[in-house]
């Protein structure tokens, strides 16, 4: 481990970028090694990034936790490296995602069901159609959202390969199928491919449900091989040990107090994703949506929030910022956001053991001229509740597809098209924070 850095609390574009952070040599194939590439999960961090921090930051068998877990990448890489991987999300795709990507099944029991899938799929959709299409219909969640995305040609043979999943006995392998079907979804809907805001495509080529299906689930256990392969063989027979994800919220985290080596975590940025839309395809198959608007209030950096009362956010800076932005929408979801996470903080300060590091990956963004410096605040949040700075890391985040910047306006992600446009890619921080 390196000797502490002290760093003052300037602004953070002034630290030089640290082009070792920023893995512009892997390729996709490397990004998606192992069981990492199951499903398009937005703004995850690639995999060499958590190791090479769990790696300089934890021994083997200390227990590491990524509260946002998103798709799980930290917990994968957590027991490849022979650490304990907790993580939770408050999204049930997120959870069910991250419990596949970690779970080991016997390589020949996956590829029998798999047989089996494929033998019965094709034959219900080829011969016996109706006869199924009947059976499937009873077990579809009543959801008109499903025919607004859906047309009735693609939901019908959707339905079939539903239900078959659904009759799979071994829940481990039920769910590995589950996220091959949740991984086709978009492209067999109307949804505007590449889009991440819910929008509708009249003129979208929409494809064949089982051919992807197939497609999708040979490419996963292709991958789960590699994965059974490379894990430790005392963690694929304690799993349950090494591993603990769940579906539950970043302040209420299922660790003991002060036990923690290691928090490695990507928060979600204020009103950037609305994660509660984004994957609302796979939720209405599979019935967790019956309310989007009260979902939607779980997610940190949500602007359907309901508003706080007054709040010590423990930040001067904070205070500047939701000063700036004024007593509107924008300035409360800000508030919010920021309280938010400060209480993320005062749990993951609960679980660390003294000296046990908090490893936040962020980037600062924008909102009409108003500069919302996330990472500084985060910094001066974690010092004023028992943290000191240990290092703190300016990366550039390189795009093999086009270059993404925020819009100044919205602060929301957007693709740089203009050709002419030189763009630096954008650039992030990893601030490292050790607890006192
Ligand atoms: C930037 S993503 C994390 C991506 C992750 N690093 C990965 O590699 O996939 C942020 C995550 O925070 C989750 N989130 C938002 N509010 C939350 C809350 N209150 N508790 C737990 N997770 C939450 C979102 O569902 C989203 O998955």
């Amino acid at each position: 481990m390196n000797n502490t850095i002290i760093l003052e609390r300037t602004t953070f574009s002034e630290i030089p970028i640290d082009y070792t952070w920023s893995f512009s040599d892997k390729t996709i194939k490397d990004t998606s090694y192992i069981t990492h590439g199951y499903y398009t999960y937005p703004a995850k961090f690639i995999p060499q990034l958590a190791a090479r921090l769990i790696l300089e930051n934890s021994k083997e068998g200390d227990i590491v936790i990524d509260p946002f877990m998103g798709s799980g990448t930290t917990v994968v890489e957590s027991i490849v490296n022979n650490r304990i991987g907790i993580g939770t999300d408050i999204n049930e795709i997120a959870y069910l995602l991250a419990k596949v990507k970690t779970t080991p099944i016997k390589t020949s029991e996956l590829l029998q069901e798999f047989n089996n899938l494929d033998f019965d799929l094709q034959s219900r959709l080829n011969g016996q159609y109706d006869y199924f299409l009947k059976k499937a219909e009873q077990i579809l969640p009543k959801n008109e959202r499903i025919d607004y995305w859906f047309l009735p040609q693609q939901k019908e043979k959707l339905s079939i390969i539903f239900a078959r999943i659904l009759e799979i006995q071994n829940n481990d392998i039920k769910d590995f199928f589950l996220i091959a079907f949740a991984q086709i979804l978009k492209s067999c809907s109307v949804w505007l491919q590449k889009s991440v805001k819910p929008t509708r495509d009249p003129h979208k080529k929409i494809y064949e449900p089982l051919t992807l299906f197939l497609n999708q689930s040979k490419k996963m256990l292709k991958k789960h091989f590699e994965f059974d392969k490379i894990l430790n063989q005392s963690i694929k027979n304690n799993i349950d040990k090494f591993r603990i994800v769940k579906c539950s919220d970043s302040r209420n985290l299922p660790c003991e107090k002060d036990t923690a080596a290691l928090i490695v975590t990507s928060p979600p940025y204020v009103t950037s994703y609305e994660y509660a839309d984004l994957h609302q395809l796979p939720s209405l198959w599979f019935g967790y949506l019956s309310e989007l608007s009260e979902f939607r209030k779980k997610f940190i950096g949500s602007a359907y929030k309901d508003d706080r009362k007054k709040i010590d956010l423990k930040s001067s800076l904070a205070d500047k910022i939701v000063l700036q932005l004024g007593e509107n929408k924008k300035g409360k979801e800000v508030k919010n956001y920021f309280a938010d996470m400060l209480e993320s903080f005062l749990e993951m300060k609960r679980v660390l053991k003294k000296g046990g590091r908090a490893c936040i990956v962020i980037g600062n963004t924008e909102f009409n001229g108003v500069k919302i410096l996330n990472a500084e605040v985060f910094q001066e949040q974690f010092e004023n509740i028992g943290f000191k700075t240990y290092n703190i890391i300016h990366r550039e985040i390189p795009s093999k597809m086009l270059p993404s910047t925020r819009d100044t306006k919205t602060g929301q992600f957007v693709k740089v098209t203009d050709k002419n446009l030189k763009l630096a890619y954008p650039t992030e921080y990893i601030l490292i924070m050790e607890k006192l």
